[in-house]
């Protein structure tokens, strides 16, 4: 066989591997990676902590947090507008303010969904319908 014919058997079978791949992919990890831990990274991780650990007395943890799973129709309001009243997390107060975040409400219920799964342990899927209808009640 010439190169090129070899080249050729190989390309035949190179899609559908690449589509097994893929399907093995979702099918292990749930997905490729969770769109919402990409924004969590990106935009919540630097005062929450990669691991939701939270910053001493400044920033409260989101890991297995209480208060999160307490309140978890408000989650959206918090994102959308901030929070300046104090909270409790596992019996400790914090009052430092948080600041609103500019996401939409597609990354709002994946960065919620994240949060479920990784953090609050609630099994739980939200959707962005969902996120606009808890916004029209925002105090
Ligand atoms: C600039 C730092 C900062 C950033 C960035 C930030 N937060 Fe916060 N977050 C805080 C602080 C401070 C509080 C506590 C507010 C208070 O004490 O009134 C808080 C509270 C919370 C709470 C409720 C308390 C708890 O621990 O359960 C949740 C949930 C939360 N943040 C999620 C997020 C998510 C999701 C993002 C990213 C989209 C984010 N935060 C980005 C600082 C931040």
């Amino acid at each position: 066989m010439s190169s090129k014919k070899i080249l050729q058997f190989i390309a035949r079978f190179a899609i559908p591997i690449i589509i097994i791949l893929f399907i093995y992919n979702i099918y292990s990890h749930g997905t490729i990676i969770h769109p919402g831990k990409a924004l969590f990274k990106a935009q919540c991780s630097q005062c929450h902590g990669e691991d939701g650990e939270g910053i001493k007395a400044l920033v409260p943890p989101l890991q297995n947090s209480d208060y999160a799973l307490r309140n978890l129709d408000s989650i959206p309001c918090w994102l959308k507008f901030g929070i300046n009243h104090p909270v409790i997390v596992h019996d400790t107060v914090y009052d430092q303010p948080m600041y609103p975040s500019e996401i939409d409400e597609v990354q709002t219920a994946n960065v919620i969904n994240f949060m479920n799964r990784e953090f609050f342990k609630y099994d739980r899927e939200v959707n962005p319908e969902w996120v606009k209808e808890k916004w029209k009640n925002c105090k």
